[in-house]
C-alpha cells in the first residue's frame, strides 16, 4: 500500500469559513418535517414489484425432516416460493465466519429462524402464504441462557484473558468482596424497520435500495449468494431511518432475500419486514452477566480485580468476537486496574445471533466496572463519586490492561467541573437527609465518567472513500462511503467539503451512499464515520481546490498557496473570481474538477493473540450526574434530573453533537430501566411489539437536563478539524441513572450488597428492595 495511506494529512485545514464547528441543520430535518425524505420505501414501485416473506421454523433447535411447500406454491397471489437449494452460489448472509443461512439447509438453530422464501403479488399475500408450509421437524434440545450453554460448554470461539500484574494482591488487600450482575440485552427498535429493494440489471447484475450501514459487506454477501461478481452487484442507501448497530450487519438477510428473488423471478423485488418478524429474527444487544473478585483499601482504591464476563452471542458468530472484546477494551472505563485479570465467555445459544448496537459490548463491560465501585463505596460507607475519582488515571497510572497507555486523559478535569456544575455535594446531602425522613421514598444520586476508545479494534476497517465533483456551474456533488441513519455524517461531512472550497452549505449535494461509486468501504460503525469519511472527503477536495489554486496562481503570477477560497470566491493577488467562473476556466483548460480521497487511521495496532497493543487512536470522555426517586411500595422510578459533560474535541457541528448526546442518554436509559427481552421456555421471544416492549417515550426524558458540551474539548490527534467521535461514547452516561437507582435501592434496604440487576424495572427494583420475600 501506498506510503501516504498510513499518513495523516499533512496540516489541519487553514481555511475556517463559518462552515465547521457551526450548528447547523441536519440536512434531511426539513425533508423529515414535510415528509419529503425518502426512505427505501417510499420510492415508487416499478411496475411488476414482488413483495416478500420468509416461512420460519416454530423450533429453536431442530431438523428439517421433510418440506411440502404446495398449498404455499398455490396460494392467491404466489408467484414463486424458494428453499435453500435454489440459492445458487453460497448460502450465507454472515459478516466474518460464513455461518449464517440466508434459508435454513436442514438444521434450524433459532426460533423463527427463516426456512423457505414466498414472492408475491402484494405483502399480504406473501405473509398469508408463507404460513401454509407444511414442514416436519425432529425437535432437538436447545441451550437458550448464558447458564445453559455454560452448562454445556457451548462457545463461538473460546474464552479470552486480559491479564496484567499479580492476581496474588487480591487476597493481600485489606478489603476484599465478590458480587455478580446481571445485564439484559436491547432491541434496536429503529424507527424504520429492516428493508431490502432489488431490481435486476441487464446481464445478471442487480441494483439493492437497501437500508444498511454496510453497503459493500452487503454488495459482497449477495455477489456470493447469486454466483456473480461484486462488480455486477450494486448497493445504495440514502439514509436510514436509524440503525444503531442493528443494521451493521443483519440488513444482509432481507437485501439476499431480495437479490434472490430479482435474480430468479426478472422481477423487482422488495422485502419488507413488519415491525413483529423484524424483533423477532434480528440480533440485539448481547445479555451480559459479570462476577466480580475485587480487592481494595480503605480509600477504596482497587488492589486487584478479577471480572469474568459471559455473554450470550445467539446461533452463530456475526460479530461477536469483537462486541465480547470490546466489552473486555472497557471494563476499566476511568479506572487504572494495576493487577487485573478479566476474562470473557462468548456463549453460543439457540437463539437469534446477537449483533452490534451502540457501544459495540462497551456498555456491558462498563456497567461492571461501576457496579464494583458502587459496591466498594456501599461497603466501606463512602461517596461513591470520591470511590471513582480515588481509582481514576493518573500520570503515573496510566496503562491500561491491554498495555496502551492513556495520554489523553481529561475524566478528572471534567467530572471535577461537572460536580461543581451540578451541585453534586450539596444535593447528595439533600437526598441522605430526605431519605433519612420520607416513610417510602428513596432518591439516588450519580456520577459516573465515560472513557471510550476510538477505531475498529480490528485495524484494517479503519480506511474510508470519498468521491468529490465540481460542476462548471460551482456546484459540488459529495459522496462518500459513510452512511447516514439519523446521526449527522453527511451534514458534517458537507460541512467539511463546503469548507475547503469556502463555499456556503447549499452549494453542496450530498449523495447516496453507492458501491459502484466509493468501492470497500467499512461499516459506518464504531463512531467512526466522520473521522474516517470526513478525512477523505477533505482530501478530495482538496484535491481538486489544489487544482484550482495552481491555475488561479498562475493567471495571476502569485504562489498557489497564496490563493484563497472563502466566501463563494477565489482570491488570487488582485483578481477575484466567482467560484463557478473558476471552475468554468479550469473546465476550459482542461483541467479535471474530480477527484477520490482515502483515508487510514494512523498509528493504530493490536495483537489479539496476546491482547496487546494500541487498538484505539484516542478516547472520547464524558460525565453525567443522574438523580431517581423510586417507589418502595411498587418499585416504580423517575429520573428526576440528568447534568452531561461531554467531551467532542472540537464540535464540528455543537447541536448534531447534542442531539446524538441527548439521543444516546436516553437510549441507555432504555436499555437500562425499561427494555426487557422476554423468552419463554421453548425460546419464543414474547416481546416483540412496542405493546410488550417499552422504549423510553418523551414523558420518561428527565424533566431536568442540562447538557453541555465540554468547552475545554481538543484532541491532541489530527483528526478532521481536532474533532472527537460522538455517536456511541454518550450512550454510557446513562450507567449513572443505573448507579442512582443502587443506591436509591441501598437506601431503602440498608443492605451494603447492591442486588439490583438491569434492566432496573419496576419487579427487579422491588425485588431488590423486598429482598428474597417476594
Ligand atoms: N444516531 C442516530 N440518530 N441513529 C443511529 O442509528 N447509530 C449510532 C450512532 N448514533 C445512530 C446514531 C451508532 S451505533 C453509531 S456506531 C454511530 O452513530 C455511527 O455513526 P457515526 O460513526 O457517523 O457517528
Ligand atoms: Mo455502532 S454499534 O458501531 O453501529
Amino acid at each position: 500500500m501506498a506510503e501516504h495511506a498510513h499518513t495523516p494529512p499533512p496540516h489541519t485545514p487553514k481555511v475556517h469559513t463559518s462552515k465547521v464547528h457551526t450548528s447547523l441543520a441536519h440536512d434531511s430535518a426539513p425533508l423529515h418535517v414535510s415528509g419529503t425524505a425518502l426512505y427505501a420505501d417510499d420510492v415508487a414501485e416499478p411496475a411488476g414489484m414482488l413483495h416478500l416473506a420468509f416461512g420460519r421454523a416454530p423450533h429453536a433447535h431442530a431438523k428439517i425432516v421433510s418440506l411440502d411447500l404446495s398449498a404455499v406454491r398455490a396460494a392467491p397471489g404466489v408467484v414463486a416460493v424458494f428453499t435453500a437449494a435454489d440459492i445458487p452460489g453460497d448460502n450465507n448472509v454472515a459478516p466474518v465466519a460464513r455461518d449464517d443461512r440466508l434459508l435454513a439447509a436442514d438444521e434450524v438453530v433459532f426460533m423463527g429462524q427463516p426456512v423457505f422464501l414466498v414472492a408475491a403479488t402484494s405483502a399480504k399475500a406473501a405473509r398469508v402464504a408463507a404460513k401454509l408450509g407444511r414442514i416436519d421437524y425432529e425437535a432437538l434440545p436447545a441451550l437458550l441462557t448464558i447458564a445453559e450453554a455454560k452448562a454445556a460448554h457451548s462457545l463461538i470461539e473460546a474464552s479470552q484473558v486480559m491479564r496484567r500484574g499479580d492476581m496474588a494482591e487480591l487476597a493481600a488487600a485489606p478489603h476484599r468482596i465478590q458480587g455478580a450482575l446481571e445485564i439484559g440485552g436491547q432491541d434496536h427498535f429503529y424507527l424504520e424497520g429492516q428493508i431490502s429493494v432489488a431490481t435486476p440489471m441487464e446481464q445478471g447484475g442487480v441494483h439493492l435500495l437497501c437500508s444498511t450501514q454496510h453497503p459493500s459487506e452487503v454488495q459482497h454477501l449477495v455477489a456470493h449468494l447469486l454466483g456473480v461478481t461484486s462488480a455486477d452487484v450494486t448497493v445504495e442507501v440514502r439514509r436510514m431511518g436509524g440503525g444503531f448497530g442493528g443494521k451493521e450487519t443483519q440488513a444482509s438477510l432481507f437485501a439476499a432475500a431480495a437479490a434472490l428473488v430479482a435474480a430468479k423471478t426478472g422481477r423487482p423485488a422488495k422485502y419488507r419486514a413488519d415491525r413483529d418478524e423484524d424483533m423477532k429474527i434480528t440480533g440485539k444487544r448481547h445479555d451480559f452477566t459479570a462476577n466480580y473478585d475485587v480487592a481494595f483499601d480503605n480509600e477504596g482504591r482497587i488492589r486487584a480485580l478479577r471480572l469474568e464476563l459471559a455473554s450470550r452471542c445467539g446461533c452463530s458468530t456475526d460479530l461477536s468476537p469483537a462486541i465480547n472484546d470490546r466489552a473486555m477494551f472497557h471494563a476499566d472505563n476511568c479506572y487504572f486496574l494495576e493487577n487485573v485479570e478479566i476474562v470473557s465467555h462468548r456463549y453460543r445459544t439457540h437463539t437469534v445471533s446477537n449483533t452490534a448496537f451502540r457501544g459495540f459490548g462497551g456498555p456491558q463491560g462498563m456497567l461492571a466496572i461501576e457496579r464494583v465501585m458502587d459496591a466498594i463505596a456501599l461497603h466501606l460507607g463512602r461517596d461513591p463519586l470520591s470511590v471513582r475519582q480515588t481509582n481514576f488515571y493518573g500520570p503515573e497510572r496510566n496503562l491500561t490492561p491491554y498495555q496502551m497507555a492513556v495520554t489523553d486523559f481529561v475524566a478528572d478535569r471534567l467530572v471535577e467541573e461537572l460536580k461543581t456544575a451540578a451541585d453534586y455535594d450539596v444535593r447528595k446531602a439533600e437526598i441522605d437527609a430526605f431519605n433519612a425522613s420520607h416513610p417510602y421514598l428513596r432518591r439516588g444520586i450519580a456520577c459516573t465518567p465515560v472513557k471510550f476508545g476510538i477505531s475498529f479494534t480490528t485495524s484494517h476497517l479503519n480506511q474510508a472513500g470519498a468521491l468529490v465533483h465540481a460542476y462548471v456551474d460551482g456546484s459540488i456533488a459529495l459522496n462518500h462511503g459513510g452512511t447516514e441513519m439519523g446521526q449527522g455524517l453527511n451534514t458534517k461531512v458537507a460541512q467539511i467539503v463546503a469548507d475547503v472550497f469556502g463555499l456556503g452549505l447549499e452549494r453542496i449535494r450530498i449523495t447516496s451512499t453507492r458501491t459502484d461509486k466509493v468501492p470497500n468501504t467499512s461499516a459506518t460503525a464504531a463512531s467512526s464515520g466522520t473521522d474516517l469519511n470526513g478525512w477523505a472527503a477533505w482530501n478530495a477536495a482538496t484535491t481538486i481546490r489544489e487544482r484550482l489554486a495552481e491555475l488561479m496562481a498562475a493567471r495571476n503570477d502569485v504562489a498557489a498557496d497564496s490563493v484563497v477560497f472563502e466566501g463563494g470566491v477565489v482570491r488570487a493577488g488582485d483578481e477575484v473570481l466567482g467560484f463557478a467562473e473558476v471552475c468554468r476556466l479550469a473546465h476550459l483548460n482542461r483541467i479535471s474538477l474530480s477527484a477520490t480521497g482515502f483515508y487510514a487511521t494512523p498509528k493504530i495496532h493490536y495483537d489479539r493473540k496476546t491482547h496487546t497493543g494500541r487498538p484505539f487512536l484516542y478516547f472520547a470522555y464524558g460525565a453525567a450526574v443522574s438523580e431517581v426517586l423510586i417507589d418502595t411500595f411498587t418499585g416504580e422510578h423517575k429520573v428526576l434530573r440528568a447534568d452531561i459533560l461531554h467531551d467532542v474535541g472540537r464540535s464540528i457541528n455543537p447541536a448534531l453533537d447534542l442531539g446524538q448526546i441527548e439521543g444516546a442518554y436516553l437510549q441507555g436509559q432504555g436499555w437500562l430501566t425499561f427494555e426487557e427481552l422476554v423468552y419463554d421456555a421453548k425460546g419464543r421471544l414474547l416481546t416483540h411489539a412496542p405493546s410488550t416492549y417499552k422504549i423510553p417515550c418523551a414523558s420518561d426524558r428527565p424533566a431536568v437536563m442540562n447538557i453541555h458540551l465540554w468547552r475545554a474539548g481538543d484532541n491532541r490527534e489530527p483528526t478532521i478539524h481536532r474533532s472527537k467521535a460522538v455517536g456511541e461514547p454518550p450512550f454510557m452516561l446513562a450507567n449513572s441513572v443505573f448507579s442512582a437507582l443502587t443506591c436509591a435501592v441501598a437506601a431503602a434496604t440498608g443492605d451494603p450488597r447492591p442486588t439490583l440487576d438491569a434492566p432496573a424495572t419496576p419487579e427487579r427494583i422491588l425485588r431488590a428492595v423486598k429482598g428474597s420475600s417476594l
